[in-house]
């Protein structure tokens, strides 16, 4: 098995155990969604966002730009915004900008994606929406330290390797430059311009790549 194979396993084992308990077809179906690169040209749900607590999701060996959906179809908000009122709405965005799934996810799809949501964290009651703010841009991103950022980068790896099947070029030393680095970890362009939609990688909140995660990244990865 490949790098990327084995760390998106290890990401995917939680759910595997669960749906053969479950084995619920519609549930199937939503976690086959959460799954689906589809055809390895797009980010699956799987490739951002894990599904165990948040805990565990702190030993996981990918950290991916998402946080884990572990309760999130319990939240009371989702993305900062008290406008999206449910789950299925909120999670439209991500569908749509780095899947581009130009209709989003609909119908029974959405539905089976939603019930799967569901079922990660269960409980009763609310949980608080999560604070996330918009990433600021990395205004100074030298000064990192390559021999910690050496070790971060294994966390790209879940998309970024060298498999065939990898959704993205392999990540190697001196090869990009540090502000194309800089501005892609926060999603912004060269205009300085907060674009997540450009390309399939979204940005990495503070909270999910601190500034001196990033700076370490950088500084081994960069040029
Ligand atoms: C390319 C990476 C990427 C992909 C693919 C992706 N997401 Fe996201 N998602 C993010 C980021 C980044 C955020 C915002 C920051 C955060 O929540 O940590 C987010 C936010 C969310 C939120 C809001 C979280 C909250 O508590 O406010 C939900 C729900 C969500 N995603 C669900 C999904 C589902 C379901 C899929 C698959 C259909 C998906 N995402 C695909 C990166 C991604
Ligand atoms: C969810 C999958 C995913 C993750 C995780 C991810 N990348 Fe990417 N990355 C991509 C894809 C797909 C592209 C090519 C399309 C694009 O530009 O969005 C890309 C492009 C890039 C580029 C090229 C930008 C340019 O304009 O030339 C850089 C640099 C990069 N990634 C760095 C990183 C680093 C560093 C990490 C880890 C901290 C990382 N990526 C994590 C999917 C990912």
């Amino acid at each position: 098995m490949s790098m990327r194979g084995f760390l998106l396993f290890s990401f995917l084992a939680a759910v595997a155990a669960f749906s053969a308990v479950g084995g619920d077809d519609a549930l199937g179906r939503g976690r086959q969604i959460y799954a689906d690169t589809q055809d390895f040209e797009y980010p699956s749900c799987a490739h951002c966002h894990a599904t165990v607590s948040p805990e565990q999701a702190q030993r996981l060996t990918l950290r991916g730009p998402g946080g884990t959906l572990y309760g999130s179809a319990r939240r009371e908000g989702w993305r900062n915004r008290k406008s999206y009122k449910e789950i299925g709405t909120a999670l439209q965005y991500c569908a749509k900008t780095w899947q581009r799934r130009k209709k989003g996810i609909r119908g029974d799809d959405l539905k089976a994606l939603v019930a799967y949501l569901e079922t990660l964290g269960a409980g009763e009651g609310k949980l608080p929406a999560r604070r996330v703010k918009r990433p600021k841009p990395l205004k100074d991103y030298g000064g990192g330290d390559a021999a910690k950022g050496k070790p971060l980068v294994v966390w790209c790896s879940g998309c970024h390797g060298d498999a065939d099947d990898s959704l993205s070029f392999k990540l190697i030393p001196g090869k990009k430059r540090k502000d194309v680095l800089a501005r892609k970890l926060r999603g912004y362009d060269t205009k300085r311009r907060f674009k997540p939609e450009q390309g399939t990688m979204s940005y990495y909140t503070q909270d999910r790549l601190s500034d001196e995660e990033a700076r370490d990244i950088i500084a081994y990865l960069g040029r």
